[in-house]
């Protein structure tokens, strides 16, 4: 037996192994393919190499190693079926792999290999447990294995084709390989490879050495790479169950461990009834998490909506097994346990992780019981190994929510199966009737229009990536909700016509605005151009000049600055997203864009939101990126092609029947095919340059786990930038300081202003309590007539204060009259008091008039015990004084 290895333990060996013979580590990457956005998930080690291969992309080095993280469900490789039942078989698993970009060969490939197997340095596994299988004709392999590796020639076995050519898809890197089998030694069934009874569990492949020597152009076409290269992928979990003894990929260490919190969680036996189901569980809890971790969500479409089969699918056997409650996210810390030192991301995702999971298993709770509960009628019906109608199977996605696969999955432990062409056909039932159902008023009258102008003029075909001005002829002309054969002067409609340099809405990026002339005289302002339908462009316009018809031959010209600055956002924005990735982390996906003239808009799977540093380094690298002016490189290709290169493409319905691959921002002209890499439709810069500057705006939270941010580019952004610049220059000369003094000067400022304050406030006690101790004392307050009267005039106390000063006063003097003139800059305020024993005799209302009128003013107001008033001439307070004292001796004497 081999000596027993964790699977953690195997992973750091195998990447020290190679690391001592001079190879490069290099991070797993994405499981969200980055370099090929053709591929629906990263699939193999070797695709984050594959222009390396090709020649198209230089490294830093020539050899390199990775432990890559791979997901198998949906496109062409779908695992997902088979995954529990089966002992090998994963929706996620990690694939070892060593790399030589045109270094070493097969000589050394297969050395290397046979060493890190055989070595009781490393693995130890013994020899004669060991095949190997090399392509029809590969003498040369036959050679190195049993001449230079010591292989006996018995137990290499020569394949054809199917087994031993590697091949990407129906096009890129591909090359003879040779496979390495570990014999588990006849207790088990089955036989060599190459035998009949080869897909028994004896003969196990665990590592596969492809020698890259070709470039697949096309069928029957193949071309010499630059230069031969090497490319081997060892699945880690086969050689972890050899390594601890087992025949089922499920018992090792990384999958028991969570196959056993499965089990507690639900208190079921692991390996009792439900072992099926913890083994879906265990295994769709690795994918969905590193799924989520990598930025996916999940959606009705594309990846979010695999994600989505592979959540629903878990929870399916969660609930059978008895968990009432969202079970998946419980087994997060689990995992993490696991895997999480390996693959920092989970933990960096965790909220995320848990949360999703968490809200997607308590939405599908409910249908989930519902649906099985019709699924058992419906299946109680049927004869023994009869299929469930394909319209039930229908309905239980449609209603409630079960993707096929899970339907399916339901009835095969019945031996049963789904009618899936009556499926199919039940759904293209539903997309006929909704086309059909559309009644004839408003909003749904106009889309019941758009089907019919589609169906009969067929899609427009839109010149707008290479020209901005193009001639076309009007197929269409709607007005209101209805189609109209020509439109006057003032008319507001939306024009059709068979080919425009319009762009028309979609993928975030806005309508193109402009004019159409038509050869008669016509035009039309176009504030806005629609793509109804995926297909049929609409201009929505007013007519500003003659009659458009029907017919008429036009030209369109977009507005060709406008378009110049939405180019520059789009472009900006890809440069962006790369930029967050870079610094927050593989997790964060487009969530949403708004590429519009003046601005871009850009939300992104993103837990936490992002600091100023964070602001500012993003902002720096998409700077690097514009200053570059690398050329955009465009790529356009038919969806099959695409498939091909990458073999697992999944295509939304929204890239029509082109796919456009957007490349940007390597430096300095030359393409670095690793910056930004993304499948688009939109319009874009021709170098990165053109962009001009980038401004991130602002930045903040829209949902749960999405932040949003808003930045400009060009001149928007030039603006911007003067606007503040501009503010800065202004508070400078405000301040009579130079703009950079101005955040001290300002700090300052505010520190004198409190201290000022402070001191006000402590003048204000001083004044009052003064005041009021000498009308007590008597000497300042006079006798008038037998009335106390006091009389004060203070500099520069703001008028609210006058009356809180003069309450205080009225306290002080028991019983008299007092008067408060508070002088401003010039002007005066007058607050007069009467304590409430005199209102009989004495109104303050009155006195205060007095007052005002001998300060240049007039009127004033209050109660009888308090009143204010104002005047233009402080100096004339003593005169104010006088002219109170005489009206309270007046009145006394009347
Ligand atoms: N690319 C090969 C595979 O996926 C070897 O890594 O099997």
């Amino acid at each position: 037996m081999p000596k027993y290895m964790s699977g953690n333990e195997i992973r750091t060996a195998f990447i020290e192994f190679f690391k001592s013979k001079g190879h490069t580590y290099v991070p797993s990457s994405s499981l969200v393919p980055h370099g090929d956005p053709t591929l629906l998930f990263t699939n193999a080690g070797m695709n984050q190499f594959k222009d390396t291969f090709l020649g198209l992309e230089k490294r830093e080095y020539n050899r390199a190693v990775t432990v890559q993280k791979c997901t198998r469900a949906g496109g062409k490789h779908n695992d997902l079926d088979e995954v529990g039942f089966t002992a090998r078989h994963h929706t996620m698993f990690e694939m070892m792999g060593n790399f030589s970009f045109g270094d070493y060969f097969k000589d050394d490939a297969l050395a290397y290999a046979w060493e890190f197997i055989t070595s009781p340095e490393w693995l130890g596994l013994p020899t004669d447990r060991i095949w190997v299988s090399i392509y029809t004709d590969d003498d040369q392999a036959f050679d190195i294995w049993t001449k230079k590796v010591g292989v006996s020639p018995d137990r290499v076995v020569r394949l054809g084709e199917k087994d031993n050519f590697w091949r990407m898809g129906d096009t890129g890197p591909c090359g003879p390989c040779s496979e390495i089998f570990f014999d588990h030694g006849p207790s088990i069934a089955g036989g060599p490879p190459g035998s009949p009874d080869q897909d028994g569990d004896r003969f196990i492949e665990i590592w596969n050495l492809v020698f890259m020597q070709y470039e697949q152009l096309g069928p029957d076409n193949l071309v010499p790479l630059p230069k031969p290269s090497i490319d081997t992928g060892m699945g880690l979990e086969r050689l972890a169950a050899v390594l601890q003894g087992k025949h089922d990929n499920y018992d090792i260490d990384l999958m028991r461990a969570l196959i056993v919190a499965s089990a507690e969680a639900t208190k079921t036996a692991p390996d009792g009834p439900h072992a099926v189901s913890h083994r879906v569980i265990a295994d769709h809890l690795r994918s969905t998490s590193f799924l989520i971790a990598d930025g996916v969500l999940p959606s009705n479409e594309g990846r979010g909506y695999v994600l989505r089969r592979i959540m629903r699918r878990a929870m399916r056997h969660a609930h059978m097994i008895g968990a009432r409650e969202p079970l998946m996210h419980r087994l997060v810390p689990a995992l993490i346990q696991q895997m999480g030192d390996a693959y920092p991301e989970l933990n960096r995702a965790r909220a995320l992780i848990v949360e999703t999971l968490k809200l997607e298993e308590t939405r599908f709770k409910q249908t989930l019981e519902r649906g099985l509960r019709l699924l058992e009628d419906e299946v109680g019906h049927l004869g023994e190994g009869q299929p469930l109608a394909g319209d039930v199977a229908f309905k239980l996605y449609d209603t409630y929510g079960f993707p096929l696969d899970l339907t399916q999955d339901v009835l095969r432990g019945q031996g049963r199966g789904v009618d899936e062409a009556g499926f199919k056909a039940a759904m293209d039932e539903q997309r006929r009737k909704a086309r059909e159902s559309w009644a004839g008023s408003g909003e749904v009258g106009t889309e019941k229009l758009w089907y019919e102008i589609k169906d009969e003029l067929g899609a427009t075909e839109f010149f707008g990536y290479d020209t901005e001005v193009a001639e076309g002829k009007v197929t269409a002309i709607v007005k209101g909700d209805a189609r109209v054969e020509a439109a006057d002067i003032g008319d507001q409609v939306m024009v059709v016509v068979n080919q425009t340099p319009f762009y028309g809405e979609s993928g975030g990026q806005v309508g193109d605005a402009g004019v159409i002339f038509s050869a008669g005289g016509a035009e039309v302002a176009v504030s806005d151009t629609l793509k109804k339908l995926g297909a049929v462009w609409a201009h929505v316009g007013t007519v500003t000049k003659g009659t458009l018809k029907v017919g008429d031959v036009v030209e369109l010209r977009v507005d060709s600055e406008r378009r110049a600055a939405i180019r520059a956002n789009h472009s900006a924005t890809h440069l962006l997203h790369e930029a967050l990735r870079h610094r927050l982390g593989d997790h964060v996906t487009q969530k949403g864009s708004l590429v519009a003239p003046e601005r871009l808009r850009f939300d992104i799977s993103q837990p936490t939101g992002l600091s100023a540093a964070d602001i500012a380094a993003v902002e720096d690298e998409v700077n690097r990126r514009v200053l570059g002016n690398s050329e955009v490189i465009t790529r356009l290709m038919s969806p099959d092609e695409a498939r091909a290169q990458g073999a697992m493409a999944l295509f939304g319905e929204k890239y029509g029947d082109e796919v456009r691959v957007v490349s940007m921002g390597g430096p300095h002209g030359e393409l670095d095919r690793d910056y930004s890499i993304e499948l688009c439709g939109g319009t874009h810069v021709r170098r990165t340059g053109d962009i001009g500057v980038f401004k991130i705006v602002s930045e903040g939270a829209v949902a749960a786990g999405v932040r949003r941010i808003e930045a400009l580019t060009g001149t928007g952004a030039k603006a911007w930038l003067s606007e503040r610049d501009h503010l800065l220059t202004e508070a400078a000369g405000v301040l009579k300081v130079k703009p950079d003094e101005v955040p001290t000067r300002v700090a300052a400022l505010v520190e004198e202003r409190r201290k000022m304050e402070r001191e006000l406030a402590e003048l204000r006690r001083q004044v009052a309590m003064s005041g009021g101790a000498k009308a007590e004392g008597g000497n300042e307050a006079k006798d008038i007539a037998g009335i106390r009267f006091a009389a004060r005039v203070v500099e520069g106390l703001p008028a609210k204060d006058l009356k809180p000063m003069a309450d205080e006063l009225k306290k002080q003097v028991g019983s008299g009259v007092v008067v408060l003139i508070a002088s401003n800059e010039g002007k005066a305020s007058i607050v007069i008091g009467v304590t409430d024993d005199l209102t009989g005799t004495l109104s303050a209302v009155d006195l205060v008039r007095v007052g005002a009128e001998a300060l240049g003013g007039k009127g004033g107001g209050g109660r009888p015990d308090m009143a204010q008033a104002g005047g233009p001439d402080a100096s004339l307070a003593p005169a104010a004084v006088e002219a109170i004292e005489k009206a309270i001796a007046a009145k006394k004497a009347s």
